[in-house]
């Protein structure tokens, strides 16, 4: 056993000892909310640090009980390796397994599936960031709220339209009340007072391409952002921002991209409590080779954790980054060498005193879900070295000061 290994084996019995593991059942009580302190995270008075994950795929796995045990056991391991906060959607709008099937029509069904995630991450001492819309098309997206507006008459040209129309707004208003209001059936707890939920994000990645100059976005930021601190002013809040910059500071996005969004602007609305920023070298970069790839990494990094630190006075969060093995040349050590690189990133920040407290890898998954995976997942029995990685920062995380 090499000496990693055996900073490693403490720090599980540790774990163990200290009641984390399959049988650390904490009532929802016994929780606090996360709040933010600055460019800090706060929770029962000391700092609090993020190491986290991805797993978009609760919801729709909570809500067939044929698929439900991937949900317990996620959360489950989740725990084990230390992992603090998950992120992922609390939206599917239309299509298969929706929680909205139409405007302000709800599958029952499927509420009771993200009841049970909320639950069931709230026994294993995980809290959630939970999205309440997609950019993208995969489970419904702006695209379907524009579609739902048409079908009813309004004249629609452009997704982009989701962010200025005043009925598409409204059904997403309606949504984000529908959401907040929900009382957990199994919990029995409302989510706006659930202190299981670390955050609301308004949008996964969102991107207003029609308007570069990103009033169109910063407008529905600041409505949205208000509208959901009237409902519920007790959890943090954050926009689901990639990171990119507007149009002054161009020169800082990977070439092309014109995002119709501002990483400053966008994340200084004071309803924001917090920034965010997504990782992807692979597919921002197709035509660079790897040295610049990783070039980029740090200076995407390192960027924002400045303007976090200096402009924002706002905590960041990588809410997003992984490796594919689809991508060229992959081997597992390149997807740790590269988790070990942005998880050195994100400790040095702080244990400095910076403004980036935690990073969530894309995308935790658990044995038996083939079909669901899209080359970034990782499963912990699969690739032990991986899960040793992820486990060492969260056992560093978690002695920071
Ligand atoms: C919040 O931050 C201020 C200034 O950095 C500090 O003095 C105070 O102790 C912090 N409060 C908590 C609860 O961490
Ligand atoms: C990678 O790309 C950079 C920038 O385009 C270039 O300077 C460098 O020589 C390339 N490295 C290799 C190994 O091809």
């Amino acid at each position: 056993m090499g000496f990693q290994n055996w900073v490693l084996l403490i720090f599980m019995i540790t774990l163990v000892i200290a009641g984390y593991g399959n049988c650390r059942v904490i009532p929802h009580h016994n929780y606090n909310f996360v709040q933010r302190n600055g460019s800090h995270f706060v929770l029962n008075g000391k700092p609090h640090y993020i190491n986290g994950f991805n797993a978009y795929w609760l919801m729709y796995m909570a809500s067939d009980p044929s698929t439900s045990s991937k949900v317990t056991a996620s959360f489950q391991q989740a725990s084990q390796y230390g992992l603090n906060v998950a992120r992922t959607w609390a939206f599917n709008d239309g299509g298969d397994r929706a929680l909205q099937i139409s405007p302000g029509s709800y599958d029952e069904n499927v509420f009771k599936g993200l009841d049970f995630v909320i639950s069931e991450a709230g026994k294993n001492g995980v809290r959630l960031i939970l999205s309440l819309v997609n950019n993208w098309n995969d489970y419904g997206g702006k695209k379907k709220y524009v579609e739902w507006a048409r079908e009813r008459g309004q004249n629609l040209n452009n997704d982009d339209d989701f962010y200025t129309n005043p009925v598409v707004k409204q059904y997403y208003k309606n949504h984000v009340n529908t959401v907040l209001t929900r009382k957990n059936t199994i919990t029995g707890i409302l989510y706006k007072d659930d202190p299981t939920i670390f955050a609301w994000e308004l949008m996964n990645e969102p991107r207003c391409q029609s308007d570069a100059s990103g009033k169109s976005f910063e407008d529905w930021v600041g409505e949205m952002g208000a509208y959901v601190k009237s409902i519920d002013s007790k959890h943090l809040l954050e926009v689901g921002l990639e990171g990119f910059y507007g149009e002054s500071m161009q020169q800082n996005n990977p070439a092309g991209v014109q995002a119709g969004t501002d990483f400053i602007s966008n994340n200084q609305v004071p309803e924001i409590d917090f920034s965010t920023i997504h990782l992807y070298p692979d597919q921002w970069l197709t035509n660079s080779n790897e040295t610049a790839q990783e070039l980029f990494v740090d200076k995407w990094v390192e960027a924002h954790i400045e303007d976090s630190n200096n402009v924002l006075r706002k905590p960041i969060l990588v809410t997003e980054f992984g490796k594919s093995t689809k991508s060229p040349g992959y081997k597992v050590e390149k997807r740790n060498s590269y988790f070990e690189k942005i998880y050195k990133l994100v400790y040095d920040s702080c244990s400095s005193g910076g403004s980036c407290v935690g990073g969530l890898f894309w995308q935790l998954m658990v044995p038996g879900m083939d079909g669901y995976g899209d080359g970034y997942e990782v499963i912990f029995q699969e690739t032990p070295s991986t899960a040793h990685v992820i486990a060492l920062q969260s056992h560093r995380m978690a002695n920071l000061k």
